[in-house]
């Protein structure tokens, strides 16, 4: 383990109510300061993943079984929510990103501790508008009023008043415009540069996570199927294939054809 290695998950397992595994033995590492993406499609068991991190899994009355998550050093696997966050991991979750009926402001007092003061809790809001100005000109507006990516922003926000080291995010591209996207992933490199906060991106979509990553894990059906430097990633056949919709009309190779390939050759970058 490289000593700037601030996250390692190795061979997770993860079982959700006893009977359904969605996460079978993954291994990934996350160095400070790095944006590293996962990508995979649906069900390939990438919000588990950042869940089971999180500690947010026992929500749902799911386990981690076997293997372990280290987070500087410290086994954090199975432990509640409230402790991983202390220890300095927000979550931005799929769903459920705001509290609807509470305004921006609102939105992010509330992951403050209640002993911070108010000086404290006006800092934290100000860091969040100065990267996100649309939220402070909408800092009154209910969050269920919002868009898609004011919402996301928002989102963000609230992790980052939690002043985190590392920041886990869980679909931003979702339902939105590519342009909304692209203005989204840039303020995530802004915040990674300018508070040294290390993220790790979960995506279906690899292009829009790989562009802004330094390293890269592909999921499917809970196992890690490829990794290594995004750049190399990108350019992948495979990646390019099933994750970057660049294949030529009447050069698809089938699914069996590509499994194939996989099993005979993993990929390292
Ligand atoms: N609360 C739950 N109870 C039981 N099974 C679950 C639960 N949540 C997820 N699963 C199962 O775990 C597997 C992985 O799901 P997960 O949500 O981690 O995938 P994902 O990669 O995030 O997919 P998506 O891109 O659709 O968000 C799926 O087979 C899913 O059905
Ligand atoms: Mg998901």
């Amino acid at each position: 383990m490289n000593s700037d290695t601030m996250l390692t998950v190795d061979k997770l397992e993860v079982v959700y109510k006893r009977a359904i595994t969605a996460v079978q033995g993954i291994s990934l590492s996350v160095a400070r300061g790095q944006i590293v993406a996962v990508i995979g499609t649906n069900g390939a068991g990438k919000s588990t993943t950042l869940r089971a991190i999180s500690g947010f899994i026992g929500i749902d009355d799911a386990r981690v079984t076997d293997g372990s998550v280290t987070f500087k050093g410290q086994r954090i696997d199975n432990r509640p929510p409230h402790t991983i966050a202390r220890l300095g991991i927000a979550l931005v979750p799929e769903r459920e990103k705001v509290f609807p009926n509470l305004s921006i402001a609102e939105n992010l007092a509330a992951p403050v501790a209640a002993r911070a003061s108010r000086s404290e809790r006006r800092r934290r809001e100000e860091l969040v508008y100065h990267f996100f100005p649309r939220l402070a000109e909408l800092r009154a507006r209910i969050g269920g009023l919002l868009s898609g990516g004011e919402r996301q922003m928002l989102a963000i926000g609230s992790a980052l008043v939690c002043h985190p080291e590392l920041l886990l995010i869980d679909e931003l591209s979702l339902g939105l415009a590519p342009v909304v996207v692209e203005g989204l992933m840039e303020r995530l490199v802004q915040i990674r540069r300018e508070l040294d906060i290390t993220i790790l991106l979960v995506e279906q979509s690899a292009s829009v996570a790989l562009a802004i990553s330094d390293y890269g894990y592909v999921l499917e059906n809970g196992r890690v199927v490829l990794d290594g430097d995004a750049a190399r990633l990108k350019d992948h056949p495979e990646i390019k294939e099933f994750y970057l919709g660049q294949a030529r009309a009447g050069d698809r190779r089938s699914y069996a054809e590509i499994k194939q390939y996989r099993r005979s050759r993993r990929w390292y970058g």
